[in-house]
């Protein structure tokens, strides 16, 4: 079965591999674009670019619920130990690449905060480098623009998920700029539109993604799949 991406809205994708389900960012509850509920959707590994509370959203729920194994940084892993009793964890940090049972995953540079829903400290945010059966799949997390994306780029990117929301995060502009460094063949655009203060209009930005031959772009709706290669 060739792999499939599902966006679940703001920055939260559920990847199906022939033999995994990795979710990543699970803000489900609380997500108005959300499309699966955290008490229905199913996973097998968890992956977390960072702790503000709309990425690791429902993490604790669902990983005790499902026994997934917690992919983040050591900060992020150590908390969710502490607080919330989860032993299934996968700690990384930024640079370094781990093997899995579906693919590689490494985490990567993002210039962001990372505090955690109690306001504790949690560590550098991150980018995800995976590399899948089929793909190698970059998942920007929250972040700014910044030159080292011609690095990922180096990695040969099929698919990159970038922020375009803006305020937080980059916005059109800088992520048009991002596609110039990463030279992915698909940009998928997200984290915008969840909410009032990151409210973009979508069609123009994808127009001149398509003008600038910079990828192709593939608008997904929340819920909605992407296939890969
Ligand atoms: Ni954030
Ligand atoms: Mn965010």
């Amino acid at each position: 079965m060739p792999t499939q991406l599902t966006w679940l809205g703001h920055a939260a994708f559920l990847i199906q591999t022939d033999s995994h389900r990795l979710l990543i960012d699970p803000f489900l509850t609380g997500n108005p674009q959300a499309t699966i509920r955290a008490d229905e959707v199913g996973a097998d590994y968890i992956l977390l670019t960072h702790g503000h509370g709309d990425h690791l959203g429902d993490t604790p729920a669902i990983a005790h619920r499902t026994g997934a194994t917690v992919i983040a940084n050591y900060e992020i892993v150590t908390y969710l130990s502490s607080h919330h009793g989860i032993k299934n964890v996968s700690p990384q940090h930024l640079g370094g690449e781990v093997r899995y049972p579906w693919g590689s995953l490494k985490l990567t540079l993002a210039l962001h905060g990372s505090s955690l829903p109690d306001g504790s400290y949690g560590g550098n945010p991150a980018g995800l480098l995976l590399r899948l059966p089929n793909a190698t799949v970059y998942h920007a997390g929250d972040t700014g623009l910044f030159g080292d994306m011609a690095l990922i780029g180096d990695e040969g990117l099929d698919v990159a998920i970038l922020p375009i929301g803006d305020r937080f995060t980059m916005g059109p502009r800088d992520a048009l700029r991002a596609l110039k460094l990463l030279r992915p063949n698909v940009v998928i655009p997200i984290h915008f539109n969840t909410f009032d203060a990151i409210t973009q209009d979508i069609a123009p930005w994808v127009d001149e993604v398509v003008r600038a031959n910079l990828a192709t772009p593939v608008l997904l709706a929340p819920g909605q799949s992407h296939t890969l290669g």
